[in-house]
């Protein structure tokens, strides 16, 4: 549709600049601490069942509804069907809650860069190091600011492309150096129970919640629910196959999830003594394990700067392209220019940010809905919002547009789309009614009104 909007050049660029914006703390920070609390092996397997399945089937049809309408989440849908404009507005509410808690927790990643900097690896190792800093009312704040100004900078001065072409050489490094410390990690005397949990399912631990959380994160990892798939969408060139970079893009992101994994749960097991408590420690997790590791590890410090360094330029590269993707809607809503819109957004980010780090320690006696400030964000974007947007995705794509117009928009060139009946099943019938349901019963669980 639009003639003049530039384009990522060929196959490759696309898939890394996607595989930018997917990979970040969401599969080194939160799939870990989540598949510690939800059973291990249990979460790992039906995450990976959902990774398949509902992952493929919502990625295609958001990168294919941007490439065929060359547009933004809301344009997007307002070009298909006006009627269902309100899916796009719903869409870019997610990065809007999503980014200032990002920052919050990209502002930890950078205090642990700088302490493993300073040579204080020996204090960070300690039990009670990451709560008593997150409890602090100034410094994890400035943290924040750090990071949070590092994230405005790049986008204020419109420099993501240096950011992606550094972080193109970084990410293969975060791999090596995470595949490194994850098989250090498992021959540590006790890591080996670790490793059994996180590898073998045990359907014990099966419930609604199981399912939920592994959705919310296959959402939250991948960039999807959000409207940002189509938005990188609209920037794929014709003759790109759709279903082959949606394959290169999922296995790359989980791909780190799981080595993530591997690297800080079995070290749970291994520092705790088998305390079944340590699995709980929740978003606080890969801070309280990983110092532990490289305090054992020779050579400790340097390797513990180097993973922090990368893990930072992973969730720069997902904070610039959460920000990028605010601003560009607030300012095509408004038609503001660019530094007014980034300074709109910055006043939203402190807002929204300043609770969610106090609520760790100053505030941590306000709670909204049992949680505090930082979880209840997550929550909401995760599980609420985004399977919200990802059952009204499934449901305009099923019946209103019908998923052949997307095959179709795949299938050109004659490109072949070996998955159409996969697709086709999974986005009329399998996703809505399972995303429903769970969404239904978790709410519910939430509110107290029934016990799962
Ligand atoms: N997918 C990113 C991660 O795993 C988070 C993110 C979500 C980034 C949405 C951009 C947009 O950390």
């Amino acid at each position: 549709m639009s003639e003049n909007r530039s384009s990522f050049t060929g196959k490759l660029g696309f898939v890394l600049a996607a595989a930018g914006s997917a990979v970040g703390l969401g599969n080194i920070w939160r799939f870990p601490y989540l598949a510690a609390k939800y059973g291990g092996g249990i979460f790992l397997l039906v995450y990976l069942i959902l990774a398949v399945t509902f992952g493929f089937a919502l990625m295609f049809a958001e990168i294919a509804i941007g490439r065929k309408t060359g547009l933004s989440a809301i344009g997007a849908f307002r070009a298909l069907n006006k009627k269902y404009t309100f899916i796009g507005y719903l869409a870019s509410l997610v990065p809007m809650i999503i980014l200032p808690y990002y920052c919050v927790i990209g502002g930890w990643v950078a205090k642990y860069f700088g302490v493993f900097v300073s040579g204080q690896m020996t204090a960070a190792a300690t039990d009670n190091y990451f709560t008593d800093f997150i409890a602090q009312p100034t410094e994890p704040i400035v943290w924040f600011f750090v990071f949070l100004a590092l994230t405005a900078l790049v986008v204020i001065l419109g420099v993501e492309k240096g950011i992606e072409k550094v972080s193109k050489i970084m990410m293969p490094v975060l791999v090596v150096l995470s595949i490194i410390i994850a098989v250090y990690t498992m021959f540590i005397p006790g890591a080996g129970e670790g490793v059994l949990y996180y590898l073998t399912p045990d359907f014990s631990h099966f419930s609604a919640m199981t399912v939920l959380a592994a959705m919310g994160q296959l959402f939250y990892s991948m960039s999807l629910a959000m409207g940002i798939m189509i938005t990188y969408g609209s920037y794929m060139k014709k003759d790109v196959n759709i279903e082959s970079s949606v394959h290169q893009i999922e296995i790359f992101d989980t791909g780190i999830a799981f080595i993530a994994g591997l690297m800080i749960v079995p070290a749970v097991f291994a520092f705790s003594g088998g305390d079944p408590d340590a699995l709980n420690k929740g978003p606080g997790l890969m801070f309280i394990t990983l110092p532990k590791v490289f305090e054992s590890m020779p050579g400790g410090t340097i390797i513990g700067v180097a993973f922090f360094v990368l893990v930072l330029f992973a969730a720069l590269t997902s904070s610039i392209s959460l920000m990028e993707t605010v601003v560009s809607i607030i300012q095509d809503k408004l038609k503001w220019n660019r530094y007014v819109t980034c300074g709109l957004v910055l006043l939203l980010c402190v807002a929204l940010g300043l609770p969610s780090s106090l609520g760790n320690g100053v505030w941590s006696g306000v709670s909204i809905i049992g949680m505090n400030f930082l979880d209840f964000f997550d929550f909401i974007s995760n599980s609420v919002l985004m399977p919200i947007v990802a059952f009204l995705t499934c449901v305009f794509v099923g019946y209103v547009l019908k998923p052949q117009t997307l095959i179709e928009e795949a299938q050109q060139n004659g490109m072949a789309m070996k998955s159409q009946k996969l697709f086709t099943v999974v986005i009329k019938y399998i996703a809505p009614i399972c995303i429903a349901l769970i969404l239904v019963t978790s709410i519910l669980e939430v509110l107290g009104v029934v016990k799962i």
